[in-house]
C-alpha cells in the first residue's frame, strides 16, 4: 500500500547536519537533514549493512559510521560507484508532522 505515513514530529528531526535512525513499519529508516534540507533513506548501507542514521553528514552527503562509504541524500546514489545505492522515500512536513511515503 501506498501513502505517506506520519514518522514523528518535526520538533524530533535532526539538527543541521545529523541523521538519526527512525522505526517505521516495516523497515528503519535514516533521517537526515543536509543544511535544513531533509530526507528519508533507508537505514541500510548497501556495503555492509551498516547502521546509515548513526552516521555523519559531510560536504552534504551521509557518511557510513562503519567504513565511510557517502551517499547522496537526495537519490541514495554513493559518492564512490552509481551502483551502490540506497532507497530514498519522499518525504514532506505538515505542521508538526514528518511524513514519509514507504511505498
Ligand atoms: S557498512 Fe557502510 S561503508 Fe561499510
Amino acid at each position: 500500500m501506498s501513502g505517506f505515513t506520519r514518522i514523528l514530529s518535526a520538533s524530533e528531526l535532526p539538527a543541521d547536519n545529523q541523521a538519526r535512525e527512525v522505526e517505521c513499519p516495516g523497515r528503519t529508516l535514516c533521517i537526515a537533514n543536509v543544511s535544513g534540507e531533509y530526507s528519508a533513506m533507508d537505514n541500510v548501507c548497501p556495503h555492509r549493512d551498516g547502521p546509515l542514521g548513526q552516521g555523519m553528514v559531510e560536504y552534504g552527503k551521509v557518511v557510513c559510521p562503519w567504513h565511510g562509504w557517502a551517499f547522496d541524500p537526495k537519490t541514495g546514489v554513493a559518492e564512490h560507484s552509481a551502483r551502490a545505492r540506497v532507497q530514498v522515500f519522499p518525504l514532506k512536513i505538515e505542521g508538526d508532522d514528518v511524513l514519509v511515503d514507504l511505498g
